[in-house]
Order: structure tokens, then C-alpha cells, then sequence
């Protein structure tokens, strides 16, 4: 092995000891952080990643409210809750766990969060600030890898970013905060022939596909560095979405677990202390 790991558990630790102070001084001045999620259905893994918001929240003294509805709500239910949490003064951000059950259309139900309370920067209104540089919530999970990539000193400032995964969750909003810090940036889905070629371009590669072995070290540059944003469960073990024989190509890599997780959860403690304290 010779990649150096890049360590999101001592990231998110330190910015995680920051958003408790930062909530212990909101407290002081009379406002209690609330953070709302919505959980729709029984999906184990979903139940797995809204419990570890519920706990990194407690731990840092942020309020949350889990709201656990019926994987057979309907549509127009779910928005009538969201319209909710949009009116309840005392929520600052709120969140639905994506995915959401295939009769629900995600779109309208993300378009019915107050931009104002969109914490995971989903909102049309938010993606849109995004892409055009203007300041507004960012998604946990780009957020964190773009804190980690300044952590460890990697500018993207004139190098060629390859993202793997189109999602709203990651690959969009990357590119857009990747284009932001100069970087330039290509995009790959499913249907991009010889991914390898592409791949293998890239100074800074981000692999977001959610399957295992979607990048291998044959298709890594040598002394690249490799963002494995993967949470694949198989047979009760991590893996991401880049091959182990990865960290003999790699200059960094991020491991799974370990590395991008933990800093989702703490951009989302962030997020939500940011749009409380602009109270
Ligand atoms: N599902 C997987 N990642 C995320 C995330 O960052 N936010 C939401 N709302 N759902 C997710």
C-alpha cells in the first residue's frame, strides 16, 4: 500500500467538538438548534444513517425530532407534514432521508421544504445558488469531501476532477462546488463507454456510484486522489466503491468505512447550526 489515508473519523471529530460549542453558545443566547427528519418506510439502511444523525445531534447538543411515517403514506401526507416543520418556529433545518418509497415522487417532496430549512442544500432554489456560486446550504456529503480535500491540502484549483455519479446527493452537487474552486471537472454515469479512460484522467477522482469495485487500481493514476464516497453493505462488512488494490495506485484515498461517512453527519450538524445561528 502506499496511498495516504485521508482521515475523516479526526476530521469529523474535530468539526463535530466545533458545532458543540457553537450550540452551547446558541443555547446561551436563548435558541435551542432543532433539527427535524423525516423517515419514511422500514429501509434498514436508511434506519441506520437517521439514528446516527439522532445520536451525532445529542452528542452535540443539537435538539432533533426523528418523525417516523409509514412506508404507504401518501403523497400528499408527507408534504402536509413537511408544510408542518416549514410553519413550526422552532425548527431550523429539515431533512428527508432519501430514498424515499417508489410511489413517492422525491422532487416535490424536496421542493415542499422552505429553502430556508433545507439543511441537505436539496431545494431546486439551493442547487440553483450553488451552481452559480451564490452562498447557500450545501449537501452534507460533497460538503464534507470539499472540507477533507482543504484539510489534507489538495487544491483543486487547476486540476481535473473525475466524478463517478450523476446523483443529487453527491455527483451534481460536486461538480458544481468543484467547479467553484476552479477545478475542471467531468462528469461519468452509466452509459460513459471506456469509464477506465476517463477514470484514469483524473487528479482528483470521486467514485459515488453505490457499487462495490466500480473503480479498480487499473484505473487510477498513479499518485491520484481517490474519494471513495461508497457505503456498500455485504455480507456485515464495509465496502466502498473503489477496489482494495486501489491504495496501491493511489497518492490519498479516503478508506470505507472511515473516511466520507463520518463527515456527512458533521456537515449536517453544521448546516443546521449555520441557519440557526442566522436566526
Ligand atoms: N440518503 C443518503 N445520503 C443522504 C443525505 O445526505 N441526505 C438525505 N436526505 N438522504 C440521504
Amino acid at each position: 500500500m502506499s496511498a495516504q489515508l485521508i482521515d475523516g473519523k479526526a476530521a469529523a471529530a474535530e468539526m463535530n467538538a466545533r458545532s458543540l460549542e457553537r450550540a452551547q453558545r446558541l443555547r446561551e443566547k436563548g435558541v435551542e438548534p432543532h433539527l427535524a427528519v423525516i423517515l419514511v418506510g422500514e429501509d434498514p439502511a436508511s434506519q441506520t444513517y437517521v439514528r446516527s444523525k439522532e445520536k451525532a445531534c445529542e452528542r452535540a447538543m443539537i435538539r432533533s425530532t426523528a418523525i417516523r411515517l409509514p412506508g404507504n403514506i401518501t403523497q400528499e401526507m408527507l408534504i402536509g407534514k413537511i408544510r408542518e416543520l416549514n410553519e413550526d418556529r422552532s425548527i431550523h433545518g429539515i431533512l428527508v432521508q432519501l430514498p424515499l418509497p417508489a410511489h413517492l415522487n422525491p422532487d416535490e417532496v424536496i421542493e415542499a421544504i422552505d429553502p430556508r430549512k433545507d439543511v441537505d442544500g436539496f431545494h431546486p432554489v439551493n442547487m440553483g445558488r450553488l451552481s452559480i456560486g451564490l452562498p447557500a446550504p450545501v449537501p452534507c456529503t460533497p460538503a464534507g469531501i470539499m472540507v477533507l480535500l482543504r484539510r489534507y491540502g489538495i487544491d483543486p484549483a487547476g486540476r481535473h476532477a473525475v466524478i463517478v455519479g450523476r446523483s443529487r446527493i453527491v455527483g451534481r452537487p460536486m461538480a458544481m462546488l468543484l467547479i467553484n474552486a476552479h477545478a475542471t471537472v467531468t462528469v461519468c454515469n452509466t452509459r460513459t463507454p471506456n469509464l477506465g479512460e476517463m477514470t484514469s484522467m483524473a487528479d482528483i477522482l470521486i467514485v459515488a456510484t453505490g457499487h462495490r469495485d466500480t473503480v479498480n487500481a487499473s484505473m487510477i493514476r498513479d499518485g491520484a486522489v481517490v474519494i471513495d464516497v461508497g457505503i456498500n453493505r455485504f455480507e456485515g462488512k464495509l465496502y466502498g466503491d473503489v477496489a482494495s488494490d486501489a491504495a496501491d495506485k493511489a497518492g490519498w484515498l479516503t478508506p470505507v468505512p472511515g473516511g466520507v461517512g463520518p463527515m456527512t453527519v458533521a456537515m449536517l450538524l453544521s448546516n443546521t447550526l449555520d441557519i440557526a445561528e442566522r436566526g
